[in-house]
């Protein structure tokens, strides 16, 4: 255990596979908290992925083989608390209550908000704000996650962090007027790496299509990095330094974005090797690839076998949520019957 052990919490969306960006944007980080000693809480997001979809999605589904890859990559759901948000309605509770005390405008701003909005209505015929209460609503349900739970710290990417201070925002408002009730938290960085697509393209995501799987085989693997655009030739360094952070940006991107990936996954002198080829500037796209091509299977190897282990089956997922559920309900319900007390409603009478 460590010193001083925090509450942690974050949320992930029941997006279905994992890949590389998920896992060094966030997966990696959490396991990191998890064996630092903290009180982890980890939940899959589903009340939320509701905001956007127009006709049934197999969450349920999504969510256990999501699951199964989380277990699979070191994510322990018994040193950590991992739970499905619907399994705790009271958060819902929760976002009603504090629904009241957030002001329109100030969801209105929100970045994620806005950006929907203007992609929906500059779509020719579009007309009025089709967008539904509950997108608007998404931080308030957020904030609830976050209160919820009483965290300390929530680590998101960067494009979160707006709601976690909407989230600070809303806490201060309730305590100022129902008095001090709830804990305010902050915002972590994740340490994150935004990881390029295989593409190149600045971020590596699902809708994007240029995603590196943790669960893709040896095969797949290949495939997909020797498809990788490396027909620029090396660009010249203008600096001596080799830390990613200041040779990837002076690279063509999708040959950085297989620098980025070598520096994470192979042994230093393998790095550093690679890249005094791209200073000499000789040929060596195709070695880098296949060098590449062997680490990232080496990597996904364990992960793919510890995914297919019997042990870590969807009725194993489905009793640790279980299980899970039950240890965090107590501590929602708590938050929930304080909020109640504070604003005057007073206690559920048929909660004991
Ligand atoms: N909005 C987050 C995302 O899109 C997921 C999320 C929901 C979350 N509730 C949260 C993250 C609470 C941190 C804390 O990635």
């Amino acid at each position: 255990m460590s010193e001083k052990q925090e509450i942690i919490l974050s949320g992930i969306r029941p997006t279905g596979r994992l890949h590389y960006g998920n896992y060094f944007g966030a997966v990696h980080h959490f396991i990191h908290l998890q064996e630092a000693g903290h009180r982890c809480y980890y939940f899959i997001a589903d009340y939320h992925a509701l905001t956007t979809i127009t006709e049934r999605v197999d969450f349920y589904r999504q969510t256990i083989d999501m699951l199964r890859t989380y277990v699979a990559c070191g994510l322990d759901p018994v040193k950590s608390v991992i739970y499905r948000q619907s399994d705790l309605p009271c958060t819902a509770e929760l976002a009603l209550l504090l629904g009241m005390v957030t002001n329109i405008g100030h969801l209105e701003r929100g970045t994620t908000y806005k950006d929907k909005l203007s992609k929906l209505t500059s779509k020719p015929g579009s007309e009025g704000n089709p967008l539904s209460y509950g997108l608007l609503g998404y931080p308030v349900l957020m904030a609830a996650d976050i209160l919820i739970v009483r965290a300390d710290k929530v680590p998101v990417g960067d494009d979160q962090r707006q709601h976690v201070e909407m989230t600070m925002d809303i806490a201060q408002k309730f305590n100022h007027r129902f008095g001090e009730t709830l804990k305010i938290p902050r915002a972590t960085s994740r340490k994150a790496l935004r990881l390029p697509g295989l593409d190149g393209g600045a971020k590596m995501g699902k809708s994007e299509h240029n995603t590196l799987d943790l669960l893709d085989d040896e095969k797949t693997v290949l495939k997909k990095i020797k498809a990788v655009q490396t027909s620029t030739d090396p660009l010249p360094l203008d600096t001596d330094s080799d830390l990613p952070e200041a040779v990837i940006p002076q690279m063509p991107p999708s040959v950085g974005m297989l620098y980025r990936l070598l520096n994470l996954l192979a042994p230093e002198d393998v790095y550093l090797d690679f890249l005094g080829k791209y200073r000499r500037k000789e040929k060596f796209y195709g070695m880098l690839k296949t060098t590449l091509a062997q680490h990232v299977s080496a990597f996904n190897a364990p992960i793919i076998e510890r995914f297919n282990d019997p042990e870590n089956s969807p009725e194993y997922v489905e009793d640790f949520l279980r299980e899970n559920a039950k240890k965090v309900t107590p501590v929602g319900l708590a938050t929930v019957e304080a909020c109640r007390e504070a604003i005057g409603i007073g206690h559920s009478l048929y909660r004991a």
